[in-house]
């Protein structure tokens, strides 16, 4: 007998094949994310699930299901994932490490660029019938180039940045738990506390996981510490800023512009106070959204899937303790 899975969204083809292929699935098609009644009544008695980073994944989900072996994240980011009660209960989690990483460093430095050199706004003005001429004054940015870029959190993501703030030309300080010596040696970049980071950076760059340590790591204090022309860049996780204060260091012009790609909530609604001012651009959590990446992300949680089903250690566990106690 085939283990039994539930797939909480399509994902690309060659991933589908491959979890048929091994498993009964139940796959939910819907375009947004199973209801939480829905994903319960899915979990019942299943041996894996692979979820994505809009499933709540908890003790009630866990207590659905006594053969639980494995849980697939279709990311790198687990925070929806309770890890340590599922490493608790022998189940192996799994996520997509490396294969997103410079494609959302691509998109972090797009956020960085488009922000810097007001893209959006000037894309706005045209469409909205108001480009009359050129303008010597008009829609003024900053330079990139020269600029000091902080990066908050050197993980793989915060240094592929890193390597691209080089080919600029920018200056790059990284704050980080660990000094991190990878990028102290290939980039030969400095590393400061977050305090140092936040008043000398130009450009503030956000690569850190959302743990209880970083929910709110910036906030009204961290706002008063940056420059007035401040740019911040978030590709990690919307709790990471405190979207309130966020909202009123734009307005009061105490830092000069965000670019997010994520938010709190996620999706954010369209009346939010965020989205009523035009020095911010928000994304809908798409960094990591090309076709290449997402295909890799897929088939990456397809192996752990079913490495986990088979009661392998699969190829990239965030708890490898689970299946060690057993
Ligand atoms: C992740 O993988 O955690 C990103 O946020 C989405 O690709």
């Amino acid at each position: 007998m085939k283990p039994r899975v539930y797939v909480t969204r399509l994902l690309p083809k060659q991933a589908m094949d491959k979890i048929h292929s091994f498993c009964d699935a139940r796959v939910w098609e819907g375009d947004l994310p199973p209801s939480r009644n829905v994903l319960l009544e899915n979990v019942v008695d299943i041996d894996g699930l692979l979820s994505l980073l809009t499933d709540k994944i908890d003790v009630e989900v866990m207590n659905r299901s006594r053969k639980f072996k494995v849980i697939s994240n279709c990311a790198v980011g687990f925070d929806n994932i309770d890890v340590q009660e599922a490493t608790k209960r022998g189940i192996i989690v799994g996520n997509t490490p490396g294969v997103l990483t410079d494609t959302t460093a691509d998109f972090a430095f797009a956020l960085l660029m488009a922000a810097a050199r007001r893209v959006v706004e000037g894309d706005r003005v045209v469409r909205a019938g108001k480009w009359k001429t050129w303008g010597p004054m008009t829609l003024l940015g900053q330079d990139v180039h020269g600029a000091t870029l902080g990066i908050v959190g050197i993980g793989r993501i915060g240094l592929a940045v890193a390597k691209r703030a080089e080919g600029f030309g920018m200056k790059i300080l990284y704050s980080h738990a660990l000094r991190n010596s990878q990028v102290d040696q290939e980039l030969g970049i400095e590393s400061v506390d977050l305090d140092s980071l936040l008043v000398q950076s130009d450009f503030i760059s956000l690569h850190t996981s959302l743990t209880a340590e970083t929910h709110h790591l910036i906030g009204p204090n961290e706002f008063d510490k940056m420059k007035r022309t401040a740019i911040l860049v978030n590709t990690s996780r919307g709790p990471v800023v405190d979207n309130m204060a966020l909202y009123e260091a734009l307005r009061s012009g105490k830092i000069a512009y965000a670019a997010l790609d994520v938010t709190e909530p996620e999706p954010l609604p369209a009346d939010h106070p965020l989205l009523t001012l035009d020095n911010v651009i928000v994304a809908p959590h798409i960094a990591s959204a090309s076709v290449a990446t997402r295909t890799k992300m897929a088939l990456m949680a397809t192996e752990n899937l079913i490495a986990g089903l088979k009661g392998e250690m699969p190829p990239n566990p965030v708890n490898p303790e689970a299946l060690r106690k057993i």
